[in-house]
């Protein structure tokens, strides 16, 4: 049931301020007047102990799953101290990688069902890891062979884009650091002024969803383009790749993430007045080395599209003409939850206006349940 919406994938973006209530619901502990505000997390509880004892956290999934695993990597690592690796299930299994009983494997996948993860749980059993599963969909493989996990609950995902299951991952996995790292005291205010993020989310990304008009301008100046690339680094490389990945899969126009910090080593070459490129440059510890890409490509008469925080648009479009997407700011390791609505309404606007199946991508399907 679509509602009042054109599209599945309309509908989903726009109710995200919903299943990000419904995803922290009853696991957001407000504390009182002598208790700490924490988070519980019932289907880890039982194994925090053993999950802080492990000597690695390896993320394992693909597409849109993998995409957020890689924007909570770095608040996992901050608060819980314990190496965090990344995995693209496939090629964890072409590599057959080194997994030990000595690991925490973590399978992101909102389905439940996609082939490769799957297959990398049952590589990841063999060798004796203990299986953490985050899934959308009770009762899914995924969620029943795991030895243990969190279900994003962020309620049924009907067009193949994943939008909303998105935001509701990177929670789930800020609630885990935020759950395994609870042990240390140093970190207890800066994991409290997290949960006090987690708190307003909701409101912000209601906030950031009224720039929906806005985007619909910029997918129609867009129209025609070939190609759309998304520079991004830190909390946000996850946005650049998750933006890029929404822009091609629906809209079919090519587009790349690029991680910011690589510009130099080859897709500077890339840049020049006609090419569009969105820069992530919202407030963290990353933004003064936004500002100098954003004058680097500036330099090389990039058409440049910005995103910033709110009150920004001014200090990161010096010397330049340039489009910018203002949004709310949040704490730093959930910013990656705002940013990418934006380029969520953009992908959509831009498949709407080129014509093309929003909901049903060509040759794209749901779930992936073969290899
Ligand atoms: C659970 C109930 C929820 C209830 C709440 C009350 C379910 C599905 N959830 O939520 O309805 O309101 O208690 O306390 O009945 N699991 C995996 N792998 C996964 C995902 C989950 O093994 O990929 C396991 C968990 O370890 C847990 C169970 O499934 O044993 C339910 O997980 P989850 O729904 O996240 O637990 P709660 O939030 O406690
Ligand atoms: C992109 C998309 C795919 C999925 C991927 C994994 O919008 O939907 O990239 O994210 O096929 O699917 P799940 O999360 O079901 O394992």
């Amino acid at each position: 049931n679509k509602g009042n919406y054109e599209h599945y994938m309309q509908k989903e973006i726009h109710e995200q301020p919903e299943s990000l209530t419904t995803t922290m619901r009853g696991r957001l502990l407000r504390g009182g007047s002598s208790k700490a505000k924490s988070v519980l997390l019932g289907g880890i509880k039982d194994h925090l102990k053993t999950i802080r004892r492990s000597r690695r956290i390896v993320f394992i999934g693909c597409g849109t799953s993998y995409n957020a695993a890689l924007a909570a990597r770095p608040i996992l690592e901050e608060l819980t101290g314990i190496p965090v690796t990344m995995e693209i299930a496939s090629d964890l299994l072409d590599r057959q990688g080194p997994i030990y009983r000595e690991d925490t494997t973590v399978f992101v996948s909102q389905s439940g069902e996609t082939a490769d993860t799957l297959q990398a749980l049952e590589y990841a059993l063999e060798n004796g890891a203990l299986c953490v599963g985050i899934t959308n969909t009770v009762g899914s493989a995924i969620a029943r062979n795991t030895h243990c996990g969190v279900h994003i609950n962020a309620g049924c995902e009907i067009g193949v884009a994943s939008t909303k299951a998105y935001t509701s991952q990177i929670v789930v996995m800020a609630m885990l650091a935020l759950a395994i790292g609870s042990d240390t005291i140093s970190s207890q205010a800066r994991r409290e002024a997290i949960i006090d993020g987690l708190f307003d989310l909701p409101s912000k990304v209601r906030e950031v969803l009224k720039l929906d008009q806005e985007l619909k301008d910029l997918a129609n100046l867009l129209i025609a383009e070939q190609s759309l690339l998304v520079f991004g680094r830190g909390y946000n490389y996850a946005t650049a790749l998750e933006g890029a990945l929404k822009v091609k899969e629906v809209s079919l126009m090519h587009s790349e993430g690029i991680l910011a910090g690589e510009m130099k080593h080859g897709p500077l070459a890339l840049v020049d007045e006609t090419l569009p490129i969105v820069v992530v440059a919202t407030r963290d510890a990353c933004f003064s080395k936004q500002q100098s890409v954003i004058q680097q490509l500036h330099a090389r008469k990039g058409r440049l599209i910005v995103m910033c925080t709110k009150g920004d648009a001014a200090s990161v479009c010096v010397g330049g003409a340039c489009r910018v997407i203002e949004v709310p700011r949040v704490e730093d390791c959930l910013q990656p939850v705002i940013n990418i609505v934006p380029l969520q309404l953009l992908a959509y606007h831009l498949t709407v206006l080129r014509g093309y199946n929003v909901d049903q991508p060509r040759n794209l399907a749901k779930s992936v349940t073969t290899q």
